[in-house]
């Protein structure tokens, strides 16, 4: 077990809370340039000054529960449906990890952790052994790929000690993965290739060690489900946008299969046993954007594509190695990214799907869970500064029967449905000041509702083509007047009352000259520290067209009086900066991962990100206390609570991603005490005991 004590502060670390190499490789240098939506459209909703009420408890389908089932039912002949988790979420009894700037993973004490996974860990057959100074493409396909993003784990028996890991790729950072790397003009072909491999997911055979909390990967058997798929795998397009003019290329004249997908980051799971990733920022990957036809410009500079130079900075030319990446010679392979995927872990040779019917933007993940009537809904965020929040409920309902039928009804779900976008009304718009100060009735709060923009087949934007709606979804949005967010992560949908959780990250441009101003939803000017939205849905039904909202938590330094944690005593809250993915365990807690921790110690350097679990319920609502800490540099991107609630497990990303930092000279030596590799962590208690009491 790692305490704080026994470990040194790293020498180095200086600047802002994202490094200038965090922002060239994991969003191609999104914050140097203006923000992409300069739509005129509204964010003041026509729902102002609304009564918010407190909802009754939603009875809808536990997902998590659910999965098990799915899972079962496709993978040991029969459904079992699994018990509803507790109503009641106990406290969180463990002492809070301390903001720190330790070379480690940091645990709470009496709470024990160690690497499942990292960086080129051998995963299919015929893998050879990691060795940084002779990676190849080929090896890197049967690897564990880099920079692990949302993780989840999948059930493989019915006492939960098998599972399938299935893990997301986000990016790549060539600086820290290759001895005397400088950029992307000079990166040889095969280092290009060995990027476009460790991109995309891992699907990994993981075992319980010993009854413990502890996992790792399998060491017997066949591990015939592990898989790796990467920035070049054969993907179908679903839904109504498939085979559309918009998504044709030379390479594929009918528009309907894909090579690879891009920057997943964060995802979800489906009732069905399969797995949903989100990819975000892809608009990276492109170049040539200055050389493509006139007309598709609009749209490629609403998506963050540069247009005004063949290499925009910090490119990283992966025409190259392959010319689908040049828009000016396939201006529409852009269009091809930028989805919801679907995978089934369970299936080492099914295709991965992106299902149009869910729109095109930079998808963080989706969030799955069951209306009254059995549709399904996906709740999305866009994460850009002053974009949107997005929801997709399903035509067809779900069936819960296990058969091959109804498994393949399941999984055409989210082929056809309502795509809608979040416009918000406010309760005391005219008290929001930009200070973060809580208006006189208490809460930032109000209602709002859910804009069609296509319903089936038909798109509900005038002047715009279902094809349009769906492919240039921001677009779409900003004509139907939806709310300008700060910069919508992950979403989760709490498993016992429905009630949706958004993470809004920060915006560092909300409320500067002319910029978006400050609303109650985004109360803070220059917002650096981020909030937690609350969303429960009219009628406590996922299907419904209208919501109350409110913010239970405003991140930030406890002392900083722009905080807000659901009215806790501040004193006993951990300090939480720029929550990213959101996870709940087995008792309704809500576990959030930050990434770009703006705050700092006394010398100005920043603190590690790390993982807090705050309660929700009752008097412990807004209690919010860290977990862990992950090393500096990295980014704590993803956590997944097991369902028996002894074991999370985390993704450690990019650790010593600090400027000037180099496989030679790193910046951080976690985890092998030389150059840092990305990760994946395990942390449980060695009395066998619950996470949290
Ligand atoms: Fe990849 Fe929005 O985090
Ligand atoms: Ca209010
Ligand atoms: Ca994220």
């Amino acid at each position: 077990m790692t305490s704080v004590n026994d470990r040194r502060l790293l020498p180095l670390l200086h600047g802002s809370n994202r490094t200038a190499m965090t922002c060239l490789y994991r969003c191609g240098n999104a914050c140097a340039h203006p923000a992409p939506n300069e739509s005129d459209n509204p964010y003041f909703g026509d729902l102002v000054q609304a009564e918010v009420s407190r909802r009754g408890l939603l009875k809808a389908a536990a997902i998590g529960a659910m999965v098990v089932g799915a899972a079962g039912a496709g993978v040991l002949g029969t459904p079992e449906p699994a018990a509803a988790k507790p109503a009641t979420a106990p406290g969180l009894s463990f002492k809070p990890v301390p903001p720190n700037r330790l070379d480690a993973v940091i645990v709470p004490n009496g709470y024990d952790h160690s690497v499942l996974v990292q960086w080129g860990d051998p995963i299919l057959p015929g893998a050879p052994r990691f060795d940084v100074d002779r990676q190849t493409a080929e090896a890197q396909r049967k690897q564990f790929g880099y920079n692990n993003d949302f993780l989840v784990v999948v059930p493989l028996d019915r006492r939960g000690d098998r599972g399938l890991l299935v893990v997301n790729h986000e990016y790549t950072n060539e600086e820290l993965m290759f001895r005397g790397y400088v950029d992307g003009a000079t990166a040889t072909v095969e280092q290009t290739n060995v990027a476009l491999a460790a991109h995309g997911l891992s699907v990994v055979e993981v075992e319980r060690v010993r009854g413990s909390g502890e996992w790792r990967l399998v060491r017997k058997g066949s591990r015939r489900y592990n898989r790796r798929t990467t920035a070049e795998t054969p993907m179908e397009f679903t839904g109504p946008a498939a085979g559309s003019p918009l998504l044709r290329t030379a390479a594929d004249p009918h528009g309907r299969r894909v090579l690879g997908s891009l920057n997943n980051c964060s995802g979800g799971i489906t009732p069905w046993g399969t797995v949903l990733s989100g990819e975000e920022n892809f608009n990276q990957y492109f170049v040539g954007g200055d050389g493509a036809p006139a007309t598709v410009k609009p749209a490629l500079a609403r998506y963050g594509i540069n247009t005004s130079a063949r290499y925009p900075d910090g490119s990283r030319h992966w025409d190259k190695a392959d010319e689908r990446f040049d828009l000016a010679k396939n201006p529409n392979e852009a269009n091809r990214f930028g989805w919801i995927m679907e995978i089934d872990p369970y299936d080492p040779d099914s295709t991965p799907q992106k299902h149009t019917a869910l729109g095109r933007f930079k998808h963080e993940g989706a969030a799955l869970t069951v209306a009254k009537d059995g549709r399904v809904a996906a709740y999305m965020g866009d994460d850009e500064r002053f974009d949107y929040m997005y929801k997709f409920v399903s035509d067809r309902k779900l069936r819960k029967g296990s058969s091959a039928t109804d498994r393949r009804h399941n999984r055409s779900l989210l082929e056809l449905g309502t795509l809608y976008v979040a416009q918000l009304g406010f309760t005391s718009a005219d008290e929001i000041d930009g200070s973060g100060a809580i208006p006189d009735d208490g809460a930032f709060n109000g209602t709002g509702r859910w804009i069609p923009l296509t319903r089936g087949t038909r798109s509900m934007i005038e002047g715009m083509s279902i094809d349009e709606v769906l492919v240039h979804t921001r677009i779409a949005a900003d004509k139907a007047g939806a709310t300008k967010m700060d910069r919508p992560e992950d979403i989760e949908v709490h498993p016992n009352n429905g009630r949706v959780y958004v993470a809004l990250t920060n915006n560092s441009r909300r409320g500067a000259a002319g910029q978006p101003a400050v609303d109650e939803a985004n109360p803070r000017t220059g917002n650096k520290h981020g909030q937690i939205l609350e969303l429960i849905e009219d009628g406590d039904d996922a299907a419904a067209e209208t919501f109350t909202w409110s913010l239970p938590i405003v991140c930030g330094d406890p002392e900083d009086p722009s905080t807000y944690f659901a009215g806790y005593d501040k004193s006993k809250v951990s300090p939480i900066s720029c929550p990213d993915n959101l996870d709940f365990d087995a008792h309704g807690n809500l576990w959030i991962s930050t990434d770009g921790n703006a705050l700092t110690d006394s010398g100005g350097e920043n603190y590690n990100d790390g993982l807090f679990a705050v309660s929700l319920e009752g008097s412990e609502r807004g209690h919010v206390k860290q977990f862990l800490s992950v090393p500096p540099g990295a980014e704590q991107a993803s956590a997944y609570v097991l369902d028996d609630n002894k074991s999370v497990v985390v993704s450690v990303q990019h650790p010593g991603e600090i400027d000037g930092a180099t496989v030679d000279q790193p910046a951080s030596n976690w985890p092998n005490g030389s150059f840092a590799r990305p990760a994946v962590v395990v942390a449980w208690r060695p009395d066998g005991r619950d996470l949290g009491v």
